[in-house]
């Protein structure tokens, strides 16, 4: 059976309210609370406390957490580590990916199929970065730690951010952290951990049952001449920490066992079902496609056709197909620079053309104006920027050399907008480059919402450029 990770995000733009104090030491309470269960940590922070923690004493490592981000299958990613947690050692390279993480999905597309099994516990940096902002979308728990009302009100980007993608508010939830005991207030609120909480509640946010002391022998833990970072468990006995900590693991666990499936399998099937409609929708545009060339009439439904070199579409889904590359190169170039039809293959300005072609998309409607039948011709940027309009004549023959020859635009028009002789549809269409030697990647879902957003676009009588 496959595995998918419960994902427990330890976040907060405010710095040193003990984001990584919580997450290591959780994961190694969990463990020793639940011996069987699967533990792991991963930092999205370039600092390396989770390996120092963690790492066993000579051991070789294998990829980091930018292997992770780069589509390593995480499992593979985890390394045995101290107390029976598992981790994935940091990087300091991480910085380096922030451009190339696009969106707030991926994080949660991965872990889904990274066979990571039980809990994950994923440590992140004091802002809400596109790193931080993945772990929030892929966790079925977020701990906000905070110290004081500064850090309680940053948490209101966190909760923002959940609203505008929206994700399910009851999975934040907040724990005063770092509180001093010995801070007493006169009037409703004895302390400091019962203002932070009356004043989370009173915002509309959850808390966790505890909360976490300051405690002189934590903060000693990570100060030692050997350079070490001590567990809370094996070097903080006896403290108040020690025991809130075995609270605040009891606490999550029960949510864990109480939680049929985590956020990660349910992402798994969304992406199956996404996978589906989107091979679906691909083979209903293929099943679409004319067999020929509307204007040579050589076959083109065979895969091995070759120099299906353009696609087009009219705006009301009347016809589809492709344009085999001499007859879609010389419509565009006469429509276009007015050039001759019938042109030599190796003539300059069609070789020329044909070179350019690719860069761009072409719109043609037809309308009628005092001068009779005409086609407004436009090119775009590949990116939708317009670069040129024309405006031909629709006319049946037009070399006047060669009187029984149909232009070749009139002929594509009617071929493509005819609703009966003589008369066409009022719609418009598209042409675009294919990649000759996978025309058909057209049709797939990445490349042909383009093609949708440029029809919409241009369907509203839109001349400004597609963003
Ligand atoms: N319960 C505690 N009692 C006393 N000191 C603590 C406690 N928990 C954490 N600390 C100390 O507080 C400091 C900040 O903790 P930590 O590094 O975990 O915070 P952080 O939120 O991860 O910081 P950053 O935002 O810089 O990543 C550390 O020196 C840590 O040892
Ligand atoms: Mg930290």
């Amino acid at each position: 059976m496959k595995k998918y990770p419960y994902v427990i995000t330890i976040s907060s733009e405010k710095g040193g309210v003990g984001k990584t104090t919580l997450a290591t030491n959780l994961a190694i309470y969990l463990k020793a609370l639940s011996e069987d269960l699967p533990v792991s940590v991963v930092s999205l922070d370039n600092h390396f406390t989770v390996d120092k923690m963690f790492a066993i004493k000579g051991q070789k490592t294998s990829g980091d957490v930018t292997d992770l981000l780069l589509e390593t299958p995480g499992a593979s990613l985890l390394h045995t580590g101290q107390y029976g947690v598992d981790y994935i050692p940091s990087s300091m390279a991480l910085e380096d990916l922030r451009d190339s993480i696009k969106g707030t999905m991926v994080l949660s597309r991965l872990l889904a199929t990274s066979e990571i099994p039980g809990i994950l516990i994923i440590d992140t940096r004091p802002e809400l970065n596109i790193f931080t902002q993945n772990a929030l979308y892929a966790a079925d728990r977020v701990i906000i730690p905070v110290k004081d009302t500064p850090s309680l009100e940053n948490c209101r980007n966190i909760f923002a951010l959940f609203e505008k993608k929206g994700l399910d508010k009851k999975s934040l939830s907040i724990i005063p952290c770092l509180i001093d005991a010995r801070i007493k207030y006169q009037g409703p609120f004895k302390d400091h951990k019962s203002l932070l909480r009356a004043f989370a509640i009173n915002r509309g946010y959850r808390c966790c049952e505890g909360f976490i002391s300051k405690s002189p022998k934590v903060e000693s833990l990570n100060t030692n001449p050997e350079g070490k970072i001590y567990p809370i468990l094996t070097h903080a006995r006896g403290t108040d920490v020690y025991s809130q900590y075995t609270q605040l693991g009891r606490e999550i666990l029960a949510e864990y066992s109480s939680v049929q499936q985590p956020r990660s399998f349910h992402f798994a099937q969304w992406m199956l079902s996404e996978e589906k409609r989107k091979a679906d929708e691909f083979q209903f545009r293929l099943s679409r496609l004319k067999d020929s060339c509307l204007l040579c009439g050589s076959n083109l439904a065979t895969e091995s056709a070759r120099n299906k070199t353009f696609y087009f579409e009219t705006s009301d889904g009347g016809a589809c197909g492709y344009l085999e590359d001499h007859c879609g190169s010389e419509l565009l170039l006469s429509c276009l620079y007015d050039a001759q039809p019938n042109m030599a293959e190796n003539d300059p300005l069609l070789l020329m053309f044909q070179e350019t072609a690719r860069e761009s998309i072409y719109a043609m409607r037809p309308f009628s104006n005092g001068a009779g039948p005409c086609v407004e011709v436009r090119r775009f940027t590949i990116d939708g920027s317009p670069v040129q309009k024309k405006i031909q004549p629709l006319r049946e023959y037009t070399d006047t050399a060669l009187p029984q020859k149909k232009s070749t635009l009139y002929s594509f028009i009617f071929e493509a907008l005819g609703e009966s002789p003589g008369k066409l549809r009022d719609a418009f269409l598209l042409i675009y480059p294919t990649n000759p030697r996978r025309p058909e990647a057209i049709l797939a879902e990445e490349n042909y919402r383009r093609i949708a957003k440029m029809m919409q676009h241009l369907g509203q009588g839109s001349g400004a450029p597609i963003t």
